[in-house]
């Protein structure tokens, strides 16, 4: 055997290799690179300190559209306060810290990778409603079961579930746009089959190590990876994937993933949630969809 061929074979594979999908890579020129910084800010206020009630009102401020979207949003049927919030530090006053930091980051993400696309944006805006709507559910499901800045961080697992999709659609936005098409038109759909065959990587993964590359935080990430897995024990990851079994069911958004879980009886095991619970979610869930539609529409 030739012998440079012998020690090719027995170098190493760089763990770097073994860790990154194998077609889409996120190269270091990537255009989307604000985006991680903008987040990094965000993520580097700490809770619940004035200050950075302060510095996130500025980074907001920095941004008219995310302005206009909060601003929307405290003023929404979802709030109901008796006021005009008219101010940004008020809507920080009034939602708290940690509620305006995660919609933040959700819209910014949404947004800058929504950028520059056209025909895709209409599926993107379904795909950011549905996000709203796990987000909300998810939260809802963690207010019973943790404290408030847990579910709030709930919240922001649920925003951000489906990141591996938003990466799609900005890397190969014609391509990805037909998986979803065929993804309604299979009789048996299963958008992360479809993503594996065509790109070699799953949402869930691909969204994962994304997370991990921006530095959220570690759970966020573990949460994103396992929100189709039937093996989970993360609680977490289940409270994920029951929010995005109600929004699917109540027709929030879409996010081309119309598969339903049979294994969702064992995620509400893992969360001690009676089937009541879950049906008091649905109703929840469907006294929300009207307000998601009209105030998370994202504009080309
Ligand atoms: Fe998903
Ligand atoms: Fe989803």
């Amino acid at each position: 055997m030739n012998k440079d061929l012998i020690q090719e074979r027995a170098k190493p594979i760089p763990m770097q290799t073994l860790k990154e999908p194998p077609l889409i890579r996120l190269e270091k020129n990537y255009e989307m690179q604000s985006v991680p910084i903008v987040l990094t800010r965000i993520l580097q206020l700490v809770d619940n300190n004035r200050a950075s009630a302060q510095r996130l009102e500025k980074l907001i401020l920095h941004d008219p559209s995310l302005s206009a979207r909060i601003l929307k949003l405290a003023n929404s049927a979802f709030f109901s306060f008796r006021y005009e919030v008219k101010t940004i530090s008020h809507a920080i006053t009034l939602l708290g810290l940690n509620l305006v930091k995660s919609l933040a980051i959700g819209v910014s993400v949404f947004e800058s990778f929504s950028k520059g696309l056209r025909e895709e944006i209409a599926l993107i805006s379904q795909l950011w409603m549905h996000s709203i709507g796990v987000g909300m559910m998810a939260q809802e499901i963690w207010l019973k079961r943790g404290n408030r800045a847990e579910s709030e961080f709930a919240l922001l697992c649920g925003l951000l579930h489906d990141l591996g999709k938003i990466l799609y659609f900005k890397k190969d936005a014609v391509g990805y746009s037909r998986l979803f098409a065929r993804e309604k038109r299979d009789q048996d759909p299963d958008i992360s089959a479809l993503e594996l065959e065509h790109y070699g990587v799953d949402h869930a993964t691909l969204g994962a190590l994304i997370a991990k590359q921006w530095r959220l935080p570690p759970d966020l990430a573990k949460a994103v990876q396992q929100h189709h897995s039937s093996f989970t024990q993360s609680q977490l990851a289940a409270a994920i994937s029951i929010a995005d079994m109600l929004v699917k069911q109540t027709g929030i958004g879409y996010d081309g993933d119309r598969k339903i879980r049979e294994d969702l009886a064992n995620m509400r095991a893992l969360l001690q949630m009676s089937l009541q619970e879950y049906d008091s979610l649905v109703v929840l869930a469907e006294s929300k969809r009207e307000e998601i539609e009209v105030f998370f529409q994202l504009n080309p």
